[in-house]
């Protein structure tokens, strides 16, 4: 079916707003938690210089980011993970690895797909990012590499420390396939407060939500499950580390210069076996292993001008050109995905 007159993406360029529903913890709750917060409305950033330490967050690749509560009683999810602006590749500028997790959590609500809120935030005048805990209470959190390895045909190489790197990437896997996914999966639950659909149909809106906003680093660490204490059952954790979606690690001047569509083709499953998949294609074959059509739909049904919204940040974080980039990628791949859609439908 040629991709204009596929029912799914009649949307495409229309006007039929998802909403802006949020994750399963509540938009009311959130506001509540950020109620004593010194979130500065004017610019919509929260400044968390006086917040307590709670502990620093060893997962991940750099040093610039520690967990931090508002008191430091606060209960486990009212702890917001800080993360510093990273650079660019080349060093020469800040990336916008803020700007993408923002834009990206505000997005997944949109999708009503659950992930880490994530706000605009300042410390010690540094500009960054706070990411709420997505594990609450009488849960603990483990990376999607605690529990793949229990999976025939995966495997995991040692990481090797590089002098000065801490624990080394999370990039060494083997046999990191969809299929090694959906097996580690199969007896979780979906993300609490998600009715309807199982784990794997979850994951697979998290694999279109990366493609739609062109995120390459969903490795085993940056996907998780929660374990409930009592009982030890299993949930997919909301998705969270977005940091390097819509080319944050690009320059303005390659934002200029470089074609978007050109941009989003290059958008490859980082660490999925096979290598090489694109992110788009990647994400349908999810969907359709999963029956979740759902997610393909409300991609489709996103409106442009709310999307625009989402990229609304504090004065000096976001150039127009960087904004502008942003926007056009997100459109460019709700066009791609819906057109594998309509191709393999
Ligand atoms: N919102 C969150 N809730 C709970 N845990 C989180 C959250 N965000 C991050 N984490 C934990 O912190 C670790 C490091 O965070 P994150 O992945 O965001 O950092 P990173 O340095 O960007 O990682 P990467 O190596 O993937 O680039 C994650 O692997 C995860 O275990
Ligand atoms: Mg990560």
């Amino acid at each position: 079916m040629p991709r204009s007159s596929h029912p799914r993406c009649k949307g495409f360029g229309a006007v039929r707003q998802v909403g802006h529903a949020l994750n399963h913890w509540g938009q009311d709750h959130i506001r509540q938690i950020l109620s004593g917060v010194n979130e500065r409305s004017s610019t919509g950033e929260v400044d968390v210089t006086g917040w307590a330490f709670i502990r620093d967050e060893p997962g991940g690749r750099d040093a610039y980011k520690r967990w931090v509560a508002l008191r430091a009683d606060a209960s486990r999810d009212e702890h917001w993970l800080w993360k510093a602006r990273q650079r660019t590749a080349g060093g020469s500028e800040r990336a916008l690895t803020d700007c993408a997790e923002v834009v990206v959590s505000r997005l997944a609500a949109m999708l009503r797909i659950p992930a880490a809120d994530c706000r605009f935030a300042v410390r010690d005048g540094e500009l960054g990012v706070i990411s709420r805990n997505v594990s609450p209470p009488g849960f603990s959190l483990n990376v999607a590499t605690t529990y793949l390895p229990e999976v025939p045909g995966y495997s995991r190489r040692p990481p090797a420390p590089k002098p000065g790197e801490g624990l080394g990437r999370m990039r060494l896997d083997e046999g990191y396939t969809l299929d090694a996914v959906e097996q580690v999966l199969a007896d979780v639950a979906p993300p609490p407060g998600t009715a309807g659909q199982n784990a794997f149909a979850s994951f697979a809106g998290y694999l279109v939500l990366d493609a739609l906003v062109a995120n390459t680093d969903r490795h085993p660490g940056n996907w998780a499950i929660l374990e409930r204490d009592r009982d030890g059952r299993r949930f997919l954790a909301p998705t969270y580390d977005h940091g390097s979606a819509l080319g944050a690690g690009l320059t303005d001047e390659k934002r200029r210069s470089r074609s978007v569509a050109a941009f989003a083709r290059r958008g490859i499953a980082n660490s999925f076996a096979p290598p090489g998949q694109a992110l788009v294609d990647l994400a349908c074959e999810a969907v359709r292993r999963s029956g979740a059509t759902v997610w393909l739909d409300r991609v489709a049904a996103l409106d442009n001008d709310a999307v625009r919204e989402k990229l609304v940040a504090p004065s000096g974080r976001l150039s127009d050109v960087a904004s502008k980039f942003m926007f056009e990628v997100i459109m460019e791949n709700r066009r791609r995905l819906c057109h594998v859609n309509s191709v393999e439908g």
